[in-house]
């Protein structure tokens, strides 16, 4: 969907989308309309090469918009900026605002945010489930903090990573999973198939080509979910199922023309789950719950990455 920055000319639209949900919904917990002037006064404070807004335009007319904010002007947050995604009445249900949603965060990570966050009236399942249809998990909520339509109201806090890692958990058939296995400096360990978001690319995309790089397997993707890795790096899982063999292991950048990691030698390698534990890849509670083929948790675990250098666990 065509979506571009939006300028002076779109504020009337603009203010007209914001306004229907001002009078009529818990949308936005504003409860008097805004004028141009208000609208004038926050473009100006929405530049685009930091703080964009973005317009869908079809035929002529605005049809959705949507804007990153900063989440707090105290330095500290300069890598966060909450997300605001208006679709106009009658345009609704056409993934409009997924399309502003995802425009909005690649944008953002383009402009090397760090994290979006949604603020979200708790009782709107519509943008709640926008949301985490777009990678947002629920980090929290605020209980009774608003007020709007004589009733109190809980403020759902979302958040996604805009910089991820992308990995995938690939079973087979046996409900073996595919590791890789490094050898380097006389060390040996297991790591899931994974490595880092190119700008503007989709986690789901990168797990997709990191995989096919480093396995030569095309996949199918499910939702799965996130870790945090050693200096506060985000790692998104997805489950995966082998659709069919491409290419050969090893052909992606990392790799040299021999077909090795320039880490040291790397050869994919089914796992059972018990193999898996006895070799701790993985830190115990995630890999027991691997094993069992319980979903990795939806929220971001910590955990180190799932370097075995010790001899005893070859
Ligand atoms: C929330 C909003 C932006 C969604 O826009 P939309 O164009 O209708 O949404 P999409 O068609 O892209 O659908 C996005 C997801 O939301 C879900 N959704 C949309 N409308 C829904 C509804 N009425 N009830 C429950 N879920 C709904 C869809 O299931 C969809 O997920 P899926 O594709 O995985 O099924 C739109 O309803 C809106 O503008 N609401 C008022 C403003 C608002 O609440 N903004 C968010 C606060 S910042």
């Amino acid at each position: 969907m065509p979506l571009r920055a939006a300028t002076e000319t779109d504020l009337p639209a603009i203010a007209a989308i914001y306004n229907a949900e001002v009078v009529a919904s818990t949308a936005t917990w504003d409860t008097e309309p805004v004028s141009l002037d208000e609208r004038r006064a926050w473009l100006r404070v929405h530049p685009a090469e930091r703080h964009p807004v973005l317009v869908l335009e079809e035929r002529g007319e605005v049809t959705a918009w949507g804007s990153l904010s900063p989440f707090s002007e105290r330095c500290g947050w300069a890598g966060t900026v909450v997300c605001s995604v208006y679709v106009a009445q009658g345009f609704r249900g056409g993934g409009r605002g997924r399309a502003v949603l995802d425009g909005l965060c690649r944008r953002g990570a383009d402009l090397g945010h760090r994290v979006a966050v949604a603020l979200i009236s708790a009782d709107n399942a519509a943008s709640l489930r926008m949301c985490v249809a777009e990678g947002f998990f629920e980090a929290g909520r605020l209980l009774r903090v608003g007020r709007k339509f004589e009733r109190d109201l809980d403020c759902a806090l979302l958040q996604r990573y805009l910089r991820d890692r992308a990995g995938a958990v690939v079973r087979d058939a046996a409900g073996r999973s595919l590791w890789i296995r490094r050898e380097h400096d006389g060390d040996t360990w297991w790591i899931l198939p994974g490595g880092g978001v190119e700008p503007g690319e989709t986690p789901e995309a990168a797990a997709r080509r990191e995989l096919l790089e480093e396995t030569g397997l095309e996949v199918r993707l499910g939702g799965l979910g996130y870790r945090v890795l050693r200096h506060g790096r985000v790692q998104r899982y997805f489950a995966a199922e082998v659709v069919r063999v491409v290419g050969a292991a090893g052909t992606g950048p990392e790799y040299g023309a021999d077909g090795q990691h320039r880490r040291g030698r790397a050869t994919p390698e089914w796992l059972l789950p018990s193999e898996i534990a006895t070799r701790r890849c993985l830190p115990p509670p995630i890999a027991a719950a691997l094993a069992r083929g319980d979903a990795w948790p939806e929220r971001p675990v910590t955990c180190e990455d799932e370097r075995v250098p010790s001899a005893a666990h070859r």
